[in-house]
């Protein structure tokens, strides 16, 4: 889960690289470094933390460096130290790689390096790439040889960079399983994990698959794909790139102006989509297999995270509006399962980042079924949108929040457009839910205008040490959702439960001391949601509802109250969610957490 840069060109590359690690520190923050080659020599900083650390000690350098690499870290194997942080090198200093992924093979080649005397500086798994390198240049003397000789020799996932001043103005470069992007402009070359850490610079990129090995030069690209053995040819694409508001403005970190962009969020996501008027719904990513869209019997959702509560409103959607089961899986169960899967089964991948490891490997799994893969994601040329035979995006914008907040919202809305486009009947809820879906926007506004009240209740409970969420049908994801949200920015334990479930053992926990957040808005099963309120008000818990504004009822059963403006049930999870959102992010904001950057985390996670 980390992030890689690289640049060769004729101007800074220092500058360049910091740029792609700035952008790429999503992908983990614990430690970053850089390494570059010129004729002045060779530089290496490495620095634990944040990127801005390491871009404060480079300011001593006065070299521009024209070639260089740079990574950011998610630690996997071993602490976020100086040692641990990439690049790593071999012994004589002449070898520099990063890496993102994991060699799960390393102990075994590091074996074989200790007993042929090399030594070690790190407790990582990457540190023995730059010595296998340097032991097949012993005995080739050749780079290139020895460089694809050890990447044959790697188990596991990664997307490497090599740099070396036995042949200064080259970078290699090799995939297999994490992302790489290679960008082009006149004679400079810039290598990134994904395309946002090099398009401000080029949108002409290259992306590379896996087994692709690649050099950079001064002469060109020039790739050979392992498993085939065969030089690829290395025609650039140009990106469809929308310079997106990066800068804060007024708030005060990305989670809190994310949660605010939520209403624009919503009306980009229905943009050109729906008509309102004829109750009709227009997904133009799906029309290329709409065909086959109508033969299915068997829908599965496969997600990770905040992606997967957002697939299981899906679900909800789906089997109601369109009558087509369906069901959710962790990505990372799924992709181990041995399930019967037939031709008829359609797959939808829901993923903000698109680069999720364990989503791209359960779509993979599927690939020998030969059944229909979907996509509802985020990013725009992401692996997961590339490699599904068709799809949604969500266009939330960037989300830089380690939280993902917009991006839900979202991928609900998304889910909710596929239901009904899926739907063959064009009846009563239909027309409801899409006149509903065009009101959202303004109803998110009003809960924005709240945040006030939120904020206060947030204060009142910021010290509990656990906490429980609990909702029925739609806002049974909900709770799932709020209590992630809760434990992921501020470190205070919750759980989420279906409120069913509270007599099945969780009520055990219940005293004055653990609170419930009880979503209680206006549905089908509220009086179910209010005896699960009783049950717990009896054994002396402290209860916060979520209730639809008008519904006196419910606030007088709780000790704290959050309104949220009147919708139909099945777009609720979307109101609720930005109430707990919110309130997550008071509650963290009151006990002083990093909001954006929550500690142990990465917003993409590109290691199964
Ligand atoms: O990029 P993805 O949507 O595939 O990411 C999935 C999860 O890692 C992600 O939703 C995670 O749970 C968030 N940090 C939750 O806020």
């Amino acid at each position: 889960m980390c992030g890689i840069v690289g640049y060769l060109g004729k101007k800074d590359g220092i500058k360049s690289v910091l740029l792609g690690l700035k952008e790429l520190e999503y992908r983990g923050y614990d430690s970053a470094g850089i390494a570059a080659i010129d004729i002045e020599g060779i530089l290496i900083d490495k620095k634990v933390g944040r990127v801005s650390k390491l871009e404060k000690s480079l300011k001593k350098s006065s070299n521009k460096y024209s070639l260089a690499i740079g990574h950011t870290r998610w630690a996997t194997h071993g602490k976020p130290t100086e040692a641990n942080a990439h690049p790593h090198f071999n012994t004589s200093k002449n070898i520099f790689v990063v890496h993102n992924g994991i060699i799960e093979n390393y102990q075994e080649i590091k074996d074989l390096l200790i007993k042929n005397g090399y030594k070690f500086e790190s407790e990582t798994d990457t540190e023995v790439v730059p010595h296998l390198i340097d032991y097949y240049y012993n005995k080739t003397n050749n780079l290139e040889k020895a460089f694809e000789l050890t990447i044959k020799d790697l188990q596991g996932a990664y997307a490497i960079e090599m740099i070396s001043t036995l042949s200064p103005r080259n970078i290699y470069i090799a995939r297999l399983g994490s992302p790489l992007v290679i960008g082009n402009k006149n004679k400079e070359y810039f290598i990134a994990s994904d395309p946002t850490a090099i398009i401000e610079q080029t949108n002409k990129v290259r992306f590379l698959e896996d087994y692709d090995i690649a050099i950079v030069s001064d002469k060109g690209l020039k790739v050979k794909n392992l498993r085939s053995n065969k030089d690829s040819k290395s025609n650039f694409e140009l990106l469809e790139y929308v310079s997106e508001e990066s800068s804060l403005g007024k708030f005060p970190n990305f989670m809190l102006k994310e949660i605010h962009d939520i209403p624009k969020t919503i009306e980009t996501a229905l943009k050109g989509r729906i008509n309102v008027s004829k109750g009709t719904v227009k997904l133009g990513g799906l029309d290329s297999v709409i065909k086959q869209l109508e033969h299915i019997d068997r829908i599965i959702i496969i997600a990770c995270g905040t992606s997967y509560y957002a697939g299981l409103v899906g679900e909800y959607l789906i089997e109601e509006i369109a009558g087509i089961p369906t069901e959710v899986q962790l990505a990372s169960e799924f992709k181990y399962r041995n399930e019967p899967i037939s031709r008829s089964t359609v797959v939808i991948a829901v993923s903000q980042s698109g680069e999720t490891a364990d989503t791209i490997a359960a779509l993979k799994k599927v690939e020998e079924y030969g059944v229909l893969r979907l996509g509802v994601v985020n990013s725009i040329g992401s692996s997961i949108a590339r490699m599904t035979d068709a799809g949604v995006y969500c266009h939330a914008g960037a989300e830089k929040a380690v939280a993902s907040t917009k991006a839900f919202v979202a991928q609900t809305t998304v889910l909710a457009l596929i239901a009904l486009r899926l739907s063959k009947s064009k009846g009563l809820l239909n027309k409801k839910v899409i006149k509903e879906l065009d009101k959202l926007p303004k109803l998110v506004e009003e809960i924005l205008d709240s945040s006030d009240k939120i904020k206060t209740v947030a204060n009142k409970y910021k010290n509990n040490k656990d906490f429980l969420y609990i909702g029925r049908g739609y806002n049974y994801p909900s709770a799932l959702e709020g209590a992630l949200k809760l434990k992921e920015i501020s470190y205070i334990h919750a759980e989420g439960y279906a409120a069913g479930e509270m007599k099945h053992g969780p009520l055990a926990l219940i005293d004055e001391s653990f609170p419930t957040m009880a979503i209680a808005t206006d549905s089908r099963l509220l009086d179910k949601v209010k005896s699960n309120i009783e049950e717990i008000k009896a054994r002396k818990g402290p209860i916060i509802t979520i209730s639809t504004k008008g519904n006196r009822n419910i606030s007088k059963l709780s000790d704290d109250n959050i309104f949220i403006p009147s919708t139909i049930e099945q777009l609720q999870p979307i109101l609720v969610c930005v109430s707990l959102h919110l309130f997550s992010y008071y509650v963290a904001e009151g006990l002083g957490r990093d909001v954006d950057k929550p500690r142990n985390l990465a917003k993409s996670v590109t290691v199964e």
